[in-house]
């Protein structure tokens, strides 16, 4: 019996960019539940809300100033409910993010904790005082690259400086202090209590820090680190001690609450996952990792795709779940990245949805890939939101780099490419706002929108659909075993997949240029038959073919 997170494809969204009711150009909860009957159609099972609690909004809710709530510009909490119980009716399961690495400077905890060395509160977060000349505690840089760089900020009130990984606005919790584990497993309990589904687990391999603080020795990156402070990923990822940090949670909460999770797995790779995601570990259900995908990934090679799916596969098989992704608010947009924009949008954004959804375990799709949404680009840095792309290009443009040229680079990879406001059709701001909306819309929308999409029957939305109606008809899909062929050709992925009843076999070009094709004997003489074809203009009698064309992507069943 699998679980049903192991059968449902999950859907992201980012509720700010998602839908506005009430035209403030903000995404909302009210704008979720007027669209769910679309996500219904598209045969989505689990929403992941990025956090929607109240938020400051520096780093667009990653900053959460009251774990309990939701923020006005969002709803309120009973919205939220209709929410909850309209997707429930229509058997779509909720996920919620939680951000337990760190909170808003503007959360009641870290008002109370920098007020004096002995509030009750002063634990909750990390403090440490200055070296002997006054500076900061350690050569760490924060990865937001605010201020001086550092990952530490002064407070003159308690002489003291204190721990953000990220924004000086989003301080690190303190997981070594029992009463604050307590109040995050308190808080956990809530929306489990209510009802919701599982969680997502933002950054959860960072919540331990090394003991003493300890330089690092790392190298500064002579473009982006600033006054000797150094972003070194590895100082405070897996640090010893982070697994009997979630395997309480798990003990406390996840366990007895029978709530799903996925691990956002920065710093997570097929080695090293079974220790988070082994059944006996009784850690998490699963994790997304950024092996294959992500912001630091701009190309996506077929040796790459096998060598990864290879690896995963083995620890699925193993002990474990995997998941699939090919981009999330975190990166740009697929399609830009790993497909083609232009004349092969649709067909590369139809390949894509191939293989993510016909590779083993969790698919998880984020809002826009379904129309095939692309990277945008604006002319000057104010029109950036993204905290990276403002750091990274404050940081170089101070070290001499031009301007111009510096947007050139960091545009491409910047967040907000995904963070565009869904674009719903080509009426004004692509509908998604009567208003302004918070972040500009991609120019694109008249062309690119989901009313458009949807009207073509070999259009993107249709494709999603039809490969997630495949994905439930076919069992084989989520834990079937993979077999690679053709593993020396540098652009077509070709895979069988198989249990005891049937297999699948997919074919994809991952390139603009046709690809010769010739499949080994033994797949030839098998029966196959045409499930779906990323360009129905192409598709066909697999027998007859000898060629894939620019971005053609095909499943194939058999049943002999
Ligand atoms: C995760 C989130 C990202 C956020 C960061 C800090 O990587 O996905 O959006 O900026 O954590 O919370
Ligand atoms: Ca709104």
């Amino acid at each position: 019996m699998k679980k049903w997170w192991q059968e449902a494809v999950l859907y992201e969204i980012y509720c700010k960019s998602f839908f506005d009711s009430n035209g403030d150009g903000i995404g909302d909860l009210p704008g979720v539940l007027e669209k769910l009957p679309v996500l219904k159609e598209l045969g989505i099972g689990c929403i992941w809300f990025t956090p929607i609690y109240c938020s400051p909004q520096v780093d667009n809710g990653y900053d959460v100033s009251d774990y309990r709530s939701i923020d006005p510009a969002y709803g309120t909490m009973d919205d939220f409910k209709r929410v909850l119980d309209a997707a429930h009716s229509m058997g779509i399961r909720i996920v919620m993010d939680q951000v337990l690495n760190h909170s808003s400077d503007e959360h009641f905890w870290f008002r109370e904790s920098r007020k004096s060395k002995d509030n009750p509160y002063r634990n909750y977060y990390i403090w440490q005082p200055p070296k002997a000349d006054g500076s900061e505690p350690n050569n760490w840089g924060s990865y937001f690259r605010e201020g001086r760089g550092s990952a530490w900020e002064f407070d003159a009130a308690t002489g003291e400086y204190y721990l953000h990984q990220y924004s000086v606005k989003m301080p690190d919790l303190n997981w070594e202090y029992p009463p604050l584990r307590k109040e995050i497993y308190e808080m956990l309990r809530f929306w489990a209590d209510m009802g919701v589904d599982g969680f997502r687990l933002d950054i959860f391999t960072r919540l331990k820090k090394p003991e003493g603080f300890p330089d690092t020795q790392k190298q500064p990156d002579v473009l982006l680190d600033r006054n000797g402070f150094i972003v070194d990923k590895k100082m405070c990822t897996n640090v010893p001690g982070i697994h009997e940090i979630i395997h309480e949670m798990h003990k406390e909460v996840f366990g007895p609450c029978d709530v799903f999770t996925v691990g956002e797995g920065a710093g997570v790779n097929s080695e090293n996952a079974p220790g988070f995601i082994g059944k006996e570990r009784e850690e998490l259900d699963t994790v997304y990792h950024f092996e294959l995908a992500g912001r630091s990934k701009p190309v996506m090679r077929a040796e790459d795709f096998r060598r990864v799916q290879k690896a995963w596969y083995e620890v699925q098989k193993k002990d474990g779940w995997e998941t699939q992704h090919f981009s999330n608010h975190d990166s740009a947009r697929q399609v830009s990245n790993y497909g083609a924009e232009g004349k092969y949008r649709i067909a590369s954004a139809r390949l894509l949805a191939v293989l993510l959804l016909t590779t083993p375990g969790t698919p998880i799709l984020y809002q826009g890939e379904e129309i095939g949404m692309v990277n945008v680009s604006y002319d000057h840095i104010e029109d950036y939101n993204d905290r990276y792309t403002v750091g990274d290009y404050r940081s170089m443009v101070e070290k001499g780099a031009d301007p111009k040229e510096t947007l050139a680079v960091l545009a491409p990879k910047s967040r907000d490419n995904a963070r565009t406001p869904y674009q719903w059709d080509a009426s004004p701001n692509a509908g998604f706002t009567k208003g302004t909306p918070w972040l500009r819309v991609n120019p694109c929308y008249p062309e690119i929108n989901l009313k458009k999409d949807m009207e073509d029957p070999s259009g993107i939305f249709r494709g999603y659909q039809e490969l997630i109606r495949i994905r439930a008809e076919h069992p084989v899909i989520p834990d079937g075993e993979i077999v690679f062929h053709l593993e020396d050709d540098p652009r077509i992925i070709a895979y069988t997949r198989k249990n005891e009843a049937e297999s699948l076999l997919v074919l994809a070009n991952l390139s603009g240029e046709e690809a010769p094709l010739q499949l080994p004997r033994e797949l030839c003489e098998k029966n196959w038959k045409l499930l779906f074809s990323g360009r129905p203009e192409c598709g066909g009698d697999l027998n007859a073919k000898h060629t894939l064309a620019p971005w053609e992507s095909e499943v194939f069943l058999c049943t002999d």
